[in-house]
Order: C-alpha cells, then structure tokens, then sequence
C-alpha cells in the first residue's frame, strides 16, 4: 500500500544555526526556493531567538515576510520564549516549533531556563498560540540522549510528552538532538508513544552522527510515524549540544521513502539543485550518504 509522509525540512533553521559563516538573508531565500520548487511543502525558515545566542538567524525578522508564498507550502518558526512568539507572530508566522529539554542541564544551556522555567515557557506560548489560532509544535530535544545527563529514562520523556499534550500541543517532535540514539531504543520510544497517543500528533527527528540517522526513520515509520524532519545536504547541528553533528539528510530521507512505497511529493533530483546552492552558500561539500552515488552516477552519464 502507498502511503504518505509529510517531511518537514529544517535546513534553513536546524541546519544553519551551527554555521560560522552569515548565510545573507538573500541565499537563504534562494535556497528556500530550490527546495519548494523540488517539491518540499513543509519548511522551518528560521528561529527568533536572541541574536546574541545565535547570530545566524539574526535576519529572522527580515526572512519570513520575504519567504515565497507559494500554495501548498507552510512555514514555521521556532520560538524559544514569549518575545520570540511576538517577533514571529509580527513577522506573519502561523506555525510555531518550541523547544524543550528533557533534562535540566540541557535546558540551562539550550535557553538559560530551568525544566520547571522551560515548561512553564512552553506552556504559557502554548496557550498563547492557541488563543491566536496557531498551530503549536513543541520539540522535545534530547529524547533520546541528553548530551550532559546520558541517556533519557522512558518514564520522563513520556511525562513531559504528556504535560505537552495536557498543555495543548498540535504536535510533539521527539527529537535525537544529538544522534546518539539507536533503533532499540527508537523502537521502544515510539511503540510506547504511539500505543498511549496514537501517531497523528508525532513527529520524528534525526540527526546522522553515528550513521544511525535512516535507520532510526525506518523504525519511526515501521512504528506508525509519517512526520519525519530532514536537513537539506545533512546541514545541521546545535551550538549548544556538544557532538551534536548533521541532521538526518532530506535526499537521504526522500530516497529511501520513495523507494520504498511511501510518497513524499519531494524530486530527489530537485534536491540536488538544492544541495548545490546550499554548497555554493556555505563553500564546502555537502550531501547526504547518497551523494557518493549521486556524483558516480552524474559522472556515467557525461562520460556515455
Ligand atoms: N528574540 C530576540 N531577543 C531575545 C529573545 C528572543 N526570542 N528573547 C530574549 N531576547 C533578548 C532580550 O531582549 C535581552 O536583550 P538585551 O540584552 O538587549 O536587553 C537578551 O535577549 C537577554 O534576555 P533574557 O530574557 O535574559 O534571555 P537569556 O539571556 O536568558 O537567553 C534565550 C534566553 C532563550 C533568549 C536564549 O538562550 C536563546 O535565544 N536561545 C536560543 C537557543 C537556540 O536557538 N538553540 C537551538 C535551537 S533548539
Ligand atoms: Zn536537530
């Protein structure tokens, strides 16, 4: 049977946020354009956060009201407190993606709260964007490993699940911040979230440190997962979790999906327009585990 998954591409957030160099307002929206024209409808542009904790997403007031408008395609912003929803409401978001660490040390580091400071953060935007009709994701990062804590006991990821549900969350991301997840685990985590909540209001997020990033997507998917995150070229990475290296890479994903007999609506060779302009921004190779057969393959055909 065919079946859909929705990916929601976070390159311009999740994998931007760790780059040295200022990607210009005007690249970004270029690359926003190669990935909606390979068929990406869902897409986290940016996050308004303080400049001073990340200086890449500095632009974040400019971007989103420049992003192309294009049917079918939604936006979103990540917000890490209040004033980061008021920024990005003004700014003309209608999803926002907020963040919370499953442990203490993670929070303190990530957004200078404690867990009981992050949840009430979260809580009371939640809240917020409910009253103002909008559409509220709320990412649990260090689902799995917490970076300064080891790994995260079930019990507590699936309590500040529930606290996020209780809270009104559309969606809750459980999010591999690190990579450092394996399938067991994966498999463990979402056949106890899915048998307590069903799997509408999950989605999943990979990083590919430990080549564990497609694996870990599959297990999601065998689970009931179909909202998956992925980063154009593998970008990706937090500033503020130590080993924390790409994400899970969009062509990897789409490849592997498509297949498989699952549809994305996403062109693989449309993603490699995109990798390419994504290189040409940050001046280095990029690409997912595909990218060695990609190059191969294009190498046949100009020799044939
Ligand atoms: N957007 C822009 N500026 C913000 C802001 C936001 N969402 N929230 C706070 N600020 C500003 C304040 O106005 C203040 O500015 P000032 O120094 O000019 O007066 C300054 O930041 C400090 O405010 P404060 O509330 O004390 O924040 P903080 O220093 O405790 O930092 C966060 C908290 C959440 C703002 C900061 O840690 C952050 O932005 N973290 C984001 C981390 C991230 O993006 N991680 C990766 C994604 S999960
Ligand atoms: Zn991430």
């Amino acid at each position: 049977m065919v079946e859909t998954v929705q990916i929601n591409e976070v390159g311009l957030r999740d994998g931007l946020q760790i780059q040295p160099q200022f990607v210009p307002t005007a690249g970004k929206l270029e690359l926003c354009g190669a990935l909606i024209d390979a068929g990406v409808r869902k897409i986290e542009a940016t996050s308004f956060v303080s400049p001073k904790a990340v200086p890449q997403m500095a632009d974040a007031g400019e971007l989103f009201p420049a992003l192309p408008m294009r049917a079918g395609v939604h936006y979103s912003a990540l917000v890490p407190n209040e004033k980061g929803y008021e920024r990005a409401r003004a700014a003309g978001a209608d999803t926002v993606a907020l963040v919370i660490a499953t442990t203490e040390t993670f929070n303190r580091r990530n957004i200078n709260m404690s867990f009981a400071e992050a949840l009430a953060v979260n809580q009371a935007v939640i809240a917020r964007a409910r009253a103002d009709g909008v559409h509220a994701r709320a990412y649990i990062s260090g689902a799995f490993v917490c970076p300064y804590e080891g790994v995260t006991p079930l019990a507590r990821l699936l309590d500040l699940t529930e606290r996020l549900l209780d809270a009104g969350a559309d969606e809750v991301g459980i999010a591999d911040t690190i990579g450092a997840g394996h399938p067991k685990q994966c498999q463990e985590i979402f056949s106890a979230i899915v048998g307590r909540w069903g799997a509408e209001r999950f989605s999943a997020h990979f990083h590919d440190t430990r080549a564990m990033g497609l694996v870990l997507a599959w297990v999601a998917l065998q689970e009931g997962i179909r909202k998956l995150d992925s980063s154009i070229g593998g970008l990706g990475g937090c500033p503020f979790a130590p080993g924390a290296a790409g994400n899970l890479a969009t062509e990897d994903l789409v490849f592997m999906l498509e297949q498989s007999d699952y549809r994305t609506g996403i062109d693989v060779a449309g993603l490699r327009a995109a990798v390419a302009i994504a290189e040409r921004l940050l001046g280095r190779p990029l690409g997912g585990r595909i990218t060695p057969w990609w190059r191969a393959q294009a190498k046949k055909a100009a020799a044939e």
